[in-house]
């Protein structure tokens, strides 16, 4: 497998209880390099833009107003098939079924405030890379 790029989000559940610091630490440990990484607040707007994919769901309306309640970090996360292996470091979307040592069983509150957000295909990746950063932010 090649190296890879994949879009991660530090939601804010996890900003809040500070716990940037430690989730960066996790992506670190698994061999993926945060190669851009910045802490905004998003508008409504632009969380409903990044989670179009989901509008028609039940829960789009909540996901949303928790996306912009807090100041998130998004960042790039490169490595031999980081994709994946970024999947692997979140753990399971629902905290109750994440898997020993991942980021969401020990950080992820519910399935809603669950920690962090990873992209979860190259074409989503080089989508949700390209909505929050310009090439000029991505350095190698
Ligand atoms: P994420 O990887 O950011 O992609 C979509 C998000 O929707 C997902 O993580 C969850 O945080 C959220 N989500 C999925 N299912 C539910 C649900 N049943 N209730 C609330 N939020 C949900």
């Amino acid at each position: 497998m090649a190296i890879q790029r994949t879009f991660s989000i530090i939601k804010p559940d996890a900003t809040k209880r500070n716990l940037t610091g430690k989730i960066a630490a996790k992506f670190e440990e698994a061999g993926l390099r945060i190669v851009a990484s910045k802490r905004i607040q998003l508008t409504l707007a632009q969380a409903q833009a990044f989670y179009g994919v989901h509008a028609e769901r039940p829960f789009f309306g909540e996901l949303c107003e928790f996306m912009i309640s807090e100041p998130i970090v998004v960042q790039v996360l490169e490595g031999e098939d980081a994709i994946a292996k970024n999947r692997e470091v979140m753990g399971a979307t629902n905290p109750a079924d994440a898997a020993d040592g991942t980021i969401r069983k020990e950080f992820a509150l519910s399935i809603g405030e669950n920690s962090v957000h990873g992209s979860d295909a190259p074409e989503t990746a080089a989508e949700e890379i390209a909505f929050f950063f310009s090439g000029l932010e991505l350095v190698g």
